[in-house]
């Protein structure tokens, strides 16, 4: 099963990037993810783009992301929700309506500050917008807090039971996605 990450951070450091990196790790037999990096390249949503031939990001959105078995996202919390490139790809993913790449695809959430809260009001506004976008928002949240406590100078997660709840989730995501994928 293939799952694409999603991490809404641009930030060459990034926290919740490094987050999917250990999520790769973690994965469970048979679940192979894939770190998706175009957010950075769409163009901000206009709908006026969004007719006939669409900018080449986003068509490159709608393929990888209507092709994964399930998406996994890592969000970052931006005064209190998510990162406007996060939703800005969200947006993109949503439409066109009734083929969207967001419709009926199975996805989880996960985040991470420095804070002590560990993004969950971001976490919290994407489930939302997944959900309103037709997507089946599946998993609890997981907020991974004091995130520059968790890896060490080369990137590696260093909480084992953060690494165990990153399985779980996995595998969550696989048993929701695999009556989709077998269809
Ligand atoms: C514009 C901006 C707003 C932020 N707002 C919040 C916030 O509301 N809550 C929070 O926990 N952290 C907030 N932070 C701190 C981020 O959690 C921190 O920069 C984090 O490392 C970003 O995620 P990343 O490491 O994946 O890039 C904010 C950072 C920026 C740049």
């Amino acid at each position: 099963m293939k799952v694409l990450a999603v991490s809404g951070s641009l930030r060459s450091g990034s926290y919740n990037t490094l987050l999917l990196r250990a999520a790769a790790e973690a994965a469970p037999a048979g679940v192979e993810l894939e770190l998706w990096e175009g957010i950075g390249d769409l163009p901000l949503y206009d709908q006026d783009l969004d007719a006939g031939d669409v900018p080449e990001p986003v068509s490159r959105l709608r393929a990888d992301w209507g092709a994964a078995d399930a998406i996994l996202f890592a969000t970052p919390e931006y005064n209190g929700s998510v990162p406007g490139v996060l939703k800005n790809a969200v947006d993109w993913g949503s439409r066109p309506r009734l083929e969207a790449p967001l419709l009926n695809k199975t996805v989880t959430v996960v985040g991470a500050s420095p804070g002590q809260f560990g993004a969950l009001w971001a976490q919290a506004d994407l489930r939302k917008a997944l959900g309103v976008a037709g997507a089946r928002v599946v998993g609890d949240e997981l907020p991974v807090t004091r995130a520059n406590e968790k890896f060490d100078s080369a990137g590696r997660l260093l909480d084992e039971e953060l690494h165990g709840r990153l399985s779980l989730l996995l595998e969550t995501l696989a048993a929701e996605a695999a009556p989709a994928v077998a269809a």
